[in-house]
């Protein structure tokens, strides 16, 4: 981080104060307010953090009026197109690209972790059987803290390290045990000879009555959907992890946490609730009245998969999933599915439509991830199990750069206090 010779100047009750200003690599300057406190006795007000940097760091950029998102400064689409997931996470994980040899031993690693603890099976049973998949996640993560007690010192780097090669081994077992506990069919173990999407399809569909053959169109599909939703900077569900870690949480706790975050439907929760809404559509000629929902500020109904708070132009992750969308149809057979249609007539709709453009509201990833996944077999409930399997790398990475970040410090936050001032007990007869 380096200070510019740039500073800006508040000035309060005739006082002049001096800010000094970060030019980051990419993105806008930042005004350093953290001695503001302390020197001119006041706060700033930023409900939302619409325009404050929580932290500096080195993983993820959004440029959102260019539709850009760049790991490590590498475009999303061109990870998407010629890399796989678990070279993205080594990316996020460790800065740079893997060699051959260094991802051999990184796949090597994950595969060897993705077993877990056979006593987590009766834990598993604990749960209704029609308790949400994500109700689940969230339990058994948090859960993994009474399991692993070798990882849970996060002030070893080796432990920290294996708790990361643990929480991205073992999620999709973990996602897949729920999706089956809450259909009622057995746990399927995962396989070592498959690769990390083709192993979470075959744990997620495979039953032991027969074989099971991976589509590799499937496999490859759903690890492209992995790879468009490993890391969004300093999100909900990421800030949520980095604040629950500031505190020197376990990283199970904090990932758990994290979960809990992704879980609503303006976050994570968005890909489920937008193919309902896709489906409450059900055709093209009702989508004027939903446009006109959307619209009326008396109707708290939202377009679900539209609008994102960093991107102002497009959403790159949307318009690789859109086409995937497209090829992964056509090569089930499925290529007139309805929901596509309404998709795509309702985003062409909203794309021309005045509000959304002023409001500068385009499809973001959770647009079209739903119909690809529901063709491929998953039911709504695990659309954002599967978006929380994907984030883990995101978040495992943003905690081990904030933990080892000799600034880290205790997230607190100031308030705008509006309550009473304060007053004197009254007894109960006197109220
Ligand atoms: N449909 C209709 N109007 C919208 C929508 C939408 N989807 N999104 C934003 N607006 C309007 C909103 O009413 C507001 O209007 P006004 O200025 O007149 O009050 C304006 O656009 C700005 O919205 P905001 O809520 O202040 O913006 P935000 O940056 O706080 O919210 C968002 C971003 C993603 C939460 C929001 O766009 C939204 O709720 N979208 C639908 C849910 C969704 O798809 N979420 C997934 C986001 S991407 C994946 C992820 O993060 O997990």
């Amino acid at each position: 981080m380096t200070e510019t010779q740039k500073s800006a100047t508040l000035t309060l009750n005739g006082e002049n104060y001096e800010l000094p200003i970060f030019s980051p690599t990419a993105g806008p300057d930042v005004v350093d307010i953290r001695k503001l406190y302390a020197q001119a006795g006041v706060f700033t007000y930023d409900p939302g953090f619409t325009s404050t940097a929580s932290c500096d760091s080195t993983i993820t950029y959004i440029d959102g009026d260019k539709g850009e998102l760049l790991h490590r400064g590498y475009p999303i689409d061109q990870l998407a197109s010629k890399s796989h997931y678990l070279e993205v996470c080594y990316l996020l994980l460790y800065g740079e690209l893997p060699t051959a040899a260094q991802l051999e031993d990184f796949e090597t690693r994950v595969t060897r972790h993705t077993m877990v603890h056979e006593q987590m099976h009766n834990f598993f049973r604990g749960f209704r059987r029609d308790a949400h998949p994500m109700a689940t996640l969230v339990g058994v993560v948090g859960a993994m803290s009474a399991f692993y007690h070798d990882s849970l010192d996060v002030t070893d780097p080796w432990q920290r390290e294996v708790a990361a090669v643990r929480l991205i081994a073992k999620l999709p077992t973990i996602a897949a045990m729920a999706y089956k506990y809450s259909i009622g069919q057995p746990f399927v173990y995962p396989r070592n000879d498959l690769d990390y999407a083709a192993n979470f399809l075959h744990m997620c569909f495979s039953v032991p009555a027969e074989e099971y053959h991976v589509n590799p169109i499937l496999s490859r599909a759903m690890d492209r959907i992995l790879t468009l939703h490993a890391d969004h900077e300093q999100n909900a569900s990421t800030s949520t992890v980095r604040l629950a870690s500031s505190s020197g949480a376990n990283p199970f706790a904090c990932i758990a946490a994290g979960i809990a975050c992704l879980w609503g439907p303006a976050h994570g929760g968005a890909n489920q609730a937008c193919l309902e809404m896709l489906k409450e559509i059900g055709t093209v000629d009702r989508i004027p009245e939903y446009i006109a929902r959307a619209k009326d500020k008396n109707d708290p109904f939202r377009l679900m998969g539209f609008g994102h708070r960093v991107y102002k132009n497009t959403d790159p992750r949307a318009t690789v999933l859109k086409q995937s969308a497209d090829e992964v149809l056509e090569l089930l057979g499925v290529d007139d599915n309805p929901l596509l249609q309404v998709a795509k007539e309702l985003e062409q709709t909203a794309l021309n439509d005045p509000y959304f453009i002023e409001k500068k509201l385009f499809p973001n990833v959770d647009f079209y991830s739903g119909i690809i996944l529901e063709a491929m077999g998953f039911p709504t409930s695990m659309f954002t199990p599967i978006f929380a399997l994907s984030r883990t790398v995101g978040w495992i990475s943003q905690w081990k750069e904030m933990i080892a970040d000799p600034q880290n410090k205790i997230g607190r936050p100031r308030q705008l206090y509006l309550g009473e001032t304060m007053r004197d007990y009254i007894d109960i007869e006197q109220r």
